[in-house]
């Protein structure tokens, strides 16, 4: 399938791996991008040294494009964007805020930036920054959100810019890639489906906690502080919100929510936030990276051959 993003980024199929802090590294980035996607490392709020030795070993996993999600809220993201550009890293995507004074400079060594976005107005003011693509993230994702839904924001983002836009939130097979390319969308980034794949190194605990959640399983915690973020129903996250509604301040809050994604993936999940989107009742395999994007691929020529047919 070819598309203005499978073009643009020299990709086989229209298909973004989300970055995913702490759990999207350069062994899963690599997967996704030798199966003909796009895999991202995700910086979040790693030592920049951290994303420096990823994007080393991602050049030597692979040949095909790759990139790397920065995630603006990182302390760190004046450093990290030295990196990308010493290591001219191809693609750059980026999370939770507005990057349009780092665009320029990114640009000036060919990398492609894609800005996750929220909202027409902001993607309106990113196109106008110089982004080539934007991703419009619905509130169904996992990890921080929005409030609209990918059905409603996907067509009104197409509507406003003339650059591609990438849908994401809440797809996880070929029905979701179909309904993205409905919405004017010229392909989808997915994170949850993602995390359930062989190659993501993330706990079996934490991929056994998507497997088992369904479609009312997952909730959104933090809304008071302005960076909400969607995680699977615990007693860590359900005691959150508990503590949110009896008025919690945001220092105490970020307090307990600092480094719990951490223990989550790496096996502790009782007392860890277990990010995940709404789809997570609809994935209920782990499978290759390889497969994941054939199986939606596949699912998606019948899909689109039965709709020729009505
Ligand atoms: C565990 C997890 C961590 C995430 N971390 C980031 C991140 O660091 N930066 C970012 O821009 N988006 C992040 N996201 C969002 C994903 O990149 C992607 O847009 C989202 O998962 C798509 O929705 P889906 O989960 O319904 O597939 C994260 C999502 C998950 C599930």
């Amino acid at each position: 399938m070819e598309t203005r993003v499978t073009k643009l980024l020299q990709i086989e199929h229209p298909i973004i791996q989300g970055g995913m802090v702490w759990l999207s590294n350069a062994i899963l980035a690599a997967a996704v991008s030798n199966a003909g996607g796009l895999g991202i490392i995700a910086a979040g709020h790693a030592p920049p040294s951290w994303v420096l030795e990823q994007v080393q070993l991602i050049k030597k996993m692979t040949n095909k494009p790759f990139g790397v999600n920065i995630m603006l809220l990182s302390p760190s993201v004046d450093e990290v964007i030295k990196i990308v550009i010493q290591e001219r890293v191809p693609i750059v995507t980026t999370g939770a805020g507005n990057p349009s004074k780092y665009i320029e400079q990114l640009k000036a060594v060919g990398t492609i930036v894609i800005p996750v976005i929220p909202s027409c107005a902001i993607a309106k003011k990113v196109e106008r920054s110089g982004a080539d693509a934007i991703v419009a993230e619905g509130t169904e994702s996992g990890g921080h959100i929005g409030e609209l839904t990918t059905m409603a924001l996907v067509p009104q983002v197409v509507d406003s810019v003339n650059i591609p836009v990438i849908a994401a939130g809440g797809i996880a097979d070929g029905r979701g890639l179909v309904a993205a390319l409905a919405l004017g969308a010229e392909g989808v980034q997915m994170g949850t489906r993602f995390i359930c794949s062989t190659e993501c190194t993330v706990s079996d605990e934490y991929k056994e906690a998507v497997l088992k959640a369904k479609d009312r399983d997952t909730l959104v915690t933090g809304r008071f502080t302005g960076h909400p973020v969607r995680c699977i129903k615990s007693n860590f996250s359900r005691n959150l919100l508990k503590l949110e509604k009896d008025g919690i301040t945001i220092k105490e809050f970020e307090k307990l929510g600092a480094g719990s994604l951490r223990k989550a993936v790496e096996g502790n999940v009782k007392e860890g936030t277990i990010m995940s989107g709404q789809i997570s009742g609809l994935v209920k395999d782990i499978k290759p990276c390889q497969q994941i994007t054939n199986d939606i691929m596949n699912e998606t020529q019948t899909i689109l051959d039965s709709l020729h047919k009505r």
